[in-house]
């Protein structure tokens, strides 16, 4: 048995004083000696860099790694105790342990009969409870049973919210618009989302919308939020005035932990849909948050077959062997790039318009989760955690930044292809489809980050002298590919098995999510963002942190409440701008001055 002193030790260990970092560290110097152009030449690696996960192909050759880098970052993952963290999330530990909250977004897609406890009890019951009122709800919405004040269906809806309370949906709805089933579901109906407090955002919002075919939800995890509440107010307003005060019941519904404040700000709580505190803000896609706006979109089976695709991939989290699970082998690959080869960025690219909401909304997973200072103990950290991530649809990002990720600064890249498109052209006279001349854009950049091009290349080509440093390319640029089947409902017609082999052979207690009734359809776009989920906890995981706290946004909404407080003060008493340094104050009283009419 452990001694106490002894655990604490242990908890308390940074993971770069682990002899597997230090492993790492040193197997940088033989990575240095090589070049991707000869990795690529080695066909068993790259066979062995390839892997399938319902019939989505994820080739991460052109990782500046060989086998041994990935055996030596398995061992960083047991150093970190990763398996043990998986476990400890499922099992529904706090781990967030600055908020003193369980982790538990896989609950929200699991199936109605899985037990997943959090404080000893079965929290999957109450998920599925909300997810039947979201279901009767919509339907009600949909087939106007529920109507507005005036007697008129609700045909459009506006969803209020902002961060995770709005990217993750938004992304969703974006890939669905443009989906031939969901088209069919949607028809008649309009979704818009409603984040930013700019007044702009609201113009554009509600433009063309009649408050009598309008349903406002109101999306905030706290009901606290600045932005989230004057916008609500704003369109409260909006409502009441059009169509009287009593409107409000029948126009405005609300989704939140905080059904109190919900109540307080006017909502009927029977309209409000709830969720739990321990599910975090930019994880609670698959909540209420998510779930209702899509199905008053869409419908609520469209919704169903989203759900489920993202249980597929926590199945496989919790149970594949790491060498074949696509979140741990992705998120210790972005660990060696971050913290060994020392690229701070991350390009996601998916060659896709409809992806094109996907690097906002993990941008937010990612940044909000992993740019930390401190280890969970609170002991501050002598690496960088996280990694800056952005990105365009290919091939519009071509044309704006990949200059400088050709030629510039090294930033590892995620591709992300499809299959089949959603809304396939073929012209006439061309044999290459639409698609076709998109996608050759998607297996052409990877090569040539990874190859670059030569001097004695471009020499051979009769390239002028004087032109031949500037259109050198060195190469060995990482990237990784990820091949989508397709981004409309997909049958992936295997069987998922909670008890699956590594789990008896490891003796490891089986999750208790039972068997999928297959075949199952999913939607891939939706395995692609439970991937990225997971993908992100790894890498907090390994590096030590806490990736599901968030106080880095807390200084900056203090500051602008005092900020508030001085316009408020300025405007209505004439009171002068005090309390602020010089820069701050002048620019204040120049706007007060200049905004004043
Ligand atoms: O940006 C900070 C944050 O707390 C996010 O984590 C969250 O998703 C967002 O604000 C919105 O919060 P809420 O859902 O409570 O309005």
């Amino acid at each position: 048995m452990l001694k106490f002193e002894t655990l604490i030790m242990a908890s308390s260990t940074l993971i770069c004083d682990t002899e597997p970092w230090k492993e790492l560290r040193a197997h940088v110097e033989d990575i240095n000696k090589t070049h991707l152009r000869d990795l690529m030449n080695d066909t068993s690696r790259c066979q062995s860099m390839m892997m399938e996960f319902d019939g989505i192909l994820l080739d991460y050759s052109r990782q500046r790694a060989t086998t041994g880098t990935l055996n030596k970052l398995f061992s960083l993952a047991e150093a970190a105790r990763v398996k043990e963290k998986i476990n400890r999330m499922f099992n529904g530990e706090r781990i967030n342990s600055t908020e003193n909250r369980s982790v538990l977004h896989v609950a929200l897609r699991a199936p109605r009969d899985a037990v997943i406890n959090s404080d000893g009890k079965n929290v999957v019951p109450e998920v599925w409870q909300v997810l039947d009122k979201i279901r009767d709800f919509s339907e009600r919405v949909r087939s106007g049973a529920w109507v507005g004040a005036t007697g008129k269906a609700l045909k459009d809806v506006v969803a209020i919210g902002i961060g995770g309370s709005f990217l993750g949906p938004l992304f969703v709805h974006t890939a669905l618009q443009t989906e031939a089933e969901a088209i069919e579901c949607a028809r008649g109906r309009q979704l818009r989302f409603l984040a930013n407090v700019d007044p702009i955002d609201i113009a554009r919002n509600i433009t063309g919308l009649n408050p009598e075919t309008t349903l406002v939800v109101v999306v905030s995890k706290t009901f606290t939020t600045a932005e989230t509440m004057l916008n609500a107010r704003t369109l409260r307003e909006w409502i009441s005035s059009a169509l009287g005060p009593q409107a409000v019941a029948k126009h405005m519904v609300a989704v939140s932990t905080n059904l109190k404040l919900v109540e307080q700000f006017g909502i009927d709580p029977n309209n409000a849909f709830a969720f739990w505190d321990w599910v975090g803000g930019r994880y609670s896609v698959c909540s209420a948050v998510g779930v209702l706006p899509l199905s008053l979109q869409y419908g609520f089976p469209i919704v169903e077959k989203f759900l489920k695709g993202a249980s597929s991939v926590d199945q496989h989290f919790y149970s594949a062997p790491f060498e074949k699970n696509v979140p741990v082998l992705l998120g210790l690959l972005s660990v060696w790039n971050v913290s060994f080869l020392g690229y701070s960025a991350r390009a996601i690219l998916p060659y896709s318009q409809a992806l094109e909401k996907f690097a906002p909304h993990i941008q937010q997973v990612s940044m909000e989760s992993n740019g930390k200072g401190v280890s969970i103990d609170g002991v501050p950290l002598p690496y960088e955690t996280g990694e800056i991530d952005f990105g365009e649809p290919g091939t519009n990002g071509q044309h704006s930044f990949y200059q400088l990720i050709h030629q510039g600064r090294v930033i590892p890249c995620d591709f992300i292809g499809v299959v089949k498109s959603q809304q396939p052209v073929y012209l006439k006279d061309e044999v290459v489809s639409n698609h076709d001349e998109l996608m050759s854009n998607f297996f052409a950049q990877p090569d040539a980050l990874a190859y670059g091009k030569t001097p004695e290349q471009l020499q051979k080509e009769n390239v002028a002298e004087h032109l031949v440093s500037h259109k050198t390319f060195s190469g060995n640029r990482p990237s990784l590919s990820i091949l989508l089947p397709s981004l409309n409902a997909y049958n992936i017609g295997q069987i998922i098995s909670a008890s699956c082999e590594h789990c008896v052979k490891t003796n490891m207690p089986p999750l208790a999510i039972p068997n999928l009734k297959l075949p199952a359809t999913f939607f891939p776009f939706v395995q692609l963002l439970a991937i990225y989920e997971h993908r992100v906890a790894v890498q907090g995981f390994v590096w030590g942190i806490n990736s599901f706290d968030q106080w880095g946004v807390e200084l900056g909404k203090s500051l602008a409440s005092q900020v508030r407080k001085q316009l408020h003060a300025s405007r209505k008493k004439g009171e002068s701008v005090e309390g602020f340094n010089f820069s701050t104050k002048t620019l204040i009283t120049t706007y007060l001055e200049a905004s004043a009419d």
